[in-house]
């Protein structure tokens, strides 16, 4: 059996134009929403990344009926003839964010039934902040081995809920399931990533009752229906984050005019202190970013929104190895997402890594290697060190970066990388899960 990798060589500086897909984080949430209602949604603006696809294949084994054009982006879900309110082991373990679908099973049934979501290789990532919020809103949940069970009991009523962290997934479920109730609830310290916001504003084109309050506050008013929507999903911050360090370190000039700018203030702040001139439109929408061609190692910590954001922590670590000085690196949003460090250290970089840190003294030049990407961000800044690294990058683990990205290469390709695609013997590569439906977008190269 083949698999697929990518073979990057040193390219060009990049430039030139391209525009984003929509965010891969709201829209598998926003996909998981639709079940609040019953009836035909429209989604525009989807990647076709393998996540969606999973997402797609969670919907249809709860009766739902999808179609999907994946060159436009346009994806219909008919919520319909939705009667299950379980979710397969085997569907559960393809993806994480299958849990999301927990929150509005529980709102519309009453019930939910699912396994244990797969662990990652970026840290343990457990549940128990969703199973909280759900027992504090009166679900009750059963664990048993890897099932986990969970129905209303009494609702809570009107009550306020204080997160311990401000986890993503868990204010989503806990928005998704408040918000067909007869209570009133209030989140407080809730994620307010961008993704996050999407999804309020999706909930509310349904009819939904909800008020975001500063800094981190989400007061749901639960109402008795929700309807079917039309929503054109935000652009991915994430994939403009990792397109611009891309033309960075090639030392080129791109630009993106529907970045979300006004969302990515830290990360574009780090871009300017590194040397490189960025500029955005005025209104919030739209970036230009010029290289310098002598950028300075700066140091980052990644949080929540609306700090560093851990999905940018490893391309933004590549950037970091190939510019002048030193440069330290905290990850404390995940526990174990440094695994690339192994990867960059095989392709020359001088990387330290010790615990949540990596310590990184940038050198002039990286060298082609044959590297492993073990989940999505790390495997695309993999690809972006390929475009530095003198001589020939082969990136495997090319599953992962597909679960995010819809099309990252040809994007990079347009743009004046040097990436090409090959085939090589199964056991030749040690790269992780495999990604089973939708992989079109590898070959097809989509307009966008
Ligand atoms: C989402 C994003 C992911 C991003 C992350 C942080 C999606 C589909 N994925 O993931 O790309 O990197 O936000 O911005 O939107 N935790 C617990 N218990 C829980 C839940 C989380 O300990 O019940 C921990 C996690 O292990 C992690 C941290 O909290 O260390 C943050 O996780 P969370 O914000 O929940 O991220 P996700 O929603 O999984």
């Amino acid at each position: 059996m083949c698999k697929q990798q990518l073979v990057v060589q040193e390219s060009a500086p990049l430039r030139g134009t391209t525009r984003l897909w929509g965010a891969k984080n709201a829209v598998l949430v926003i996909m998981a929403s639709l079940l609040l209602t019953r009836g035909k949604s429209r989604l525009t603006n989807v990647p076709s990344s393998c996540d969606v696809w999973q997402m797609i294949e969670v919907l249809k084994e709860l009766g739902a009926a999808v179609v999907f054009d994946h060159d436009l982006g346009v994806l219909d879900i008919d919520t319909s003839k939705v009667f299950g309110h379980s979710i397969s082991e085997h569907r559960m373990q393809k993806m994480r964010a299958s849990v999301l679908v927990m929150g509005p099973l529980l709102a519309r049934f009453g019930k939910a039934e699912l396994s244990m979501p797969g662990g990652c290789v970026i840290g343990s990532r457990p549940i128990d902040f969703h199973i909280k919020l759900f027992r504090q809103l009166g679900i009750q949940v059963t664990l048993s081995g890897n099932k986990v069970q969970a129905e209303w009991q009494s609702r809570v009523g009107d009550a306020r809920l204080i997160l311990e962290y401000p986890s993503v997934g868990a204010t989503e479920n806990a928005l998704m399931a408040a918000a067909l109730s007869n209570s009133s609830i209030t989140l407080v310290n809730a994620a307010v990533e961008p993704e996050v916001l999407d999804l309020v504003e999706v909930l509310k084109k349904m009819g939904a009752d909800i008020t975001v309050q500063v800094p981190a506050t989400i007061i749901v008013r639960g109402v008795q229906e929700l309807r079917p929507i039309e929503h054109s999903v935000i652009p991915d911050r994430l994939e403009a984050g990792a397109l611009l360090i891309a033309a960075a370190i090639t030392k080129g000039s791109i630009t993106i005019p529907d970045a979300p700018v006004h969302s990515m203030g830290v990360f574009l702040e780090k871009l300017r202190e590194m040397g490189h001139v960025v500029v955005e439109s005025c209104d919030g929408v739209g970036v230009h970013l010029t290289a310098t061609s002598s950028p300075r190692a700066v140091s980052f910590k990644t949080s929540p929104y609306p700090g560093f954001p851990t999905d940018l922590q490893a391309p933004m670590m590549v950037a970091q190895a190939v510019a002048k000085g030193e440069s330290s690196i905290c990850e404390t949003v995940f526990e174990n997402r440094m695994i690339h460090v192994r990867e960059l250290q095989k392709m020359g970089a001088q990387i330290r890594h010790e615990g949540m840190y990596a310590h990184v003294h940038g050198v002039n030049k990286l060298y082609g290697a044959s590297v492993i990407g073990t989940d999505i961000r790390a495997c695309a800044a993999l690809v972006i060190a390929g475009l530095v690294a003198q001589g020939v990058t082969t990136v495997t683990g090319l599953d992962h970066l597909h679960r995010g990205f819809a099309n990252f290469e040809g994007k990079l390709r347009k743009l004046g990388a040097n990436i090409s695609e090959s085939r090589v013997a199964k056991s030749d590569t040690q790269s992780g899960s495999t990604c089973v439906v939708g992989q079109l977008s590898v070959t097809n190269d989509i307009q966008k």
